[in-house]
């Protein structure tokens, strides 16, 4: 099947007979770029702390960007596009388990769960690694939770140690926290590449998806 009038209308480029442009460019850049820059972020902690804030504000400038696309961007990159109720991702649970869950042209309903926890999780780590740099940042923002401890708008004594320790452990903990899910989103994506005979990693460099058959959900 070739695609459909509504779906060229999202994106105009040709795609070959019996495939569908999902990914637009800038999704693509925005993934990998965000892989490279997190990795460097990780593998620079605590070895070479410039290049790790300059790949952390890198993460941070990547996320931005995705939140705006995530908006206004195209078809496959828009939010209301891929999140779905509970009901709705539960009921693909479910399927899933019992294998017989349907095929997703954008995110499936789980995939897009661990979408939102990537960019969510993501988006603390590099908040709280720039509330580290400076004392002063921490006094910008009088309604921190109450995990991050009120004793860091004070910068000497005790309390501010005690306190810029907490969020150097949250800051390690969200980035620990990190790995896991990138495990579990790497795992998922081996998973339904599988289960639905198509190579999503490919997808995810050419833009490209086997276009829409019976009883996929484009
Ligand atoms: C080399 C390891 C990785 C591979 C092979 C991979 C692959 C993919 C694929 C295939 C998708 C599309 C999923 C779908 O078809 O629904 C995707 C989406 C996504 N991945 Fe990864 N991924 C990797 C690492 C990461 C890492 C390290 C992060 C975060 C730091 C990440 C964050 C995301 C996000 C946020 C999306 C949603 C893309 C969007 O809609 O903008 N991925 N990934
Ligand atoms: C989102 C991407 C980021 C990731 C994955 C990340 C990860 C980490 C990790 C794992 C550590 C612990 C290193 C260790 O002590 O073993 C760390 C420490 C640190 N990070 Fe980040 N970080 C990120 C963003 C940032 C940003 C944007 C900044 C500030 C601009 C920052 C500033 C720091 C500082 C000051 C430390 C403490 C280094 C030390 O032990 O002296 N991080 N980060």
């Amino acid at each position: 099947m070739t695609d459909t009038s509504a779906q060229r209308a999202d994106w105009t480029g040709a795609a070959a007979p019996g495939t569908i442009r999902v990914w637009d460019p800038l999704v693509r850049f925005f993934h990998w770029g965000l892989v490279l820059a997190f990795a460097t972020a990780w593998l620079s902690a605590d070895e070479v702390q410039p290049l790790h804030e300059v790949a952390g504000y890198t993460v941070a400038g990547l996320i931005g960007f995705r939140l705006v696309w995530g908006v206004a961007g195209r078809r496959y990159a828009r939010f209301s596009q891929f999140l779905r109720g509970p009901a709705t991702t539960l009921a693909y649970v479910r399927d899933m388990l019992g294998g017989r869950e349907r095929r997703y042209l954008g995110h499936n309903p789980a995939g897009a769960v661990m979408v939102a926890a990537l960019i969510v999780t993501l988006a603390g780590t590099a908040f709280t690694g720039w509330l580290m740099e400076k004392p002063e940042r921490l006094a910008m923002l009088p309604a921190l939770p109450q995990i991050v401890t009120p004793a860091l708008a004070d910068d000497d004594g005790d309390d501010g140690e005690r306190g810029g320790e907490a969020l150097e452990a949250l800051h390690e903990t969200l980035a620990n926290l990190m790995l896991l899910l990138v495990a579990l989103h790497v795992g998922g994506v081996v998973l339904a590449s599988f289960r639905h005979r198509e190579n999503l990693v490919l997808a995810m460099v050419t833009g490209v998806k086997r276009a829409p058959g019976p009883g996929d959900i484009a």
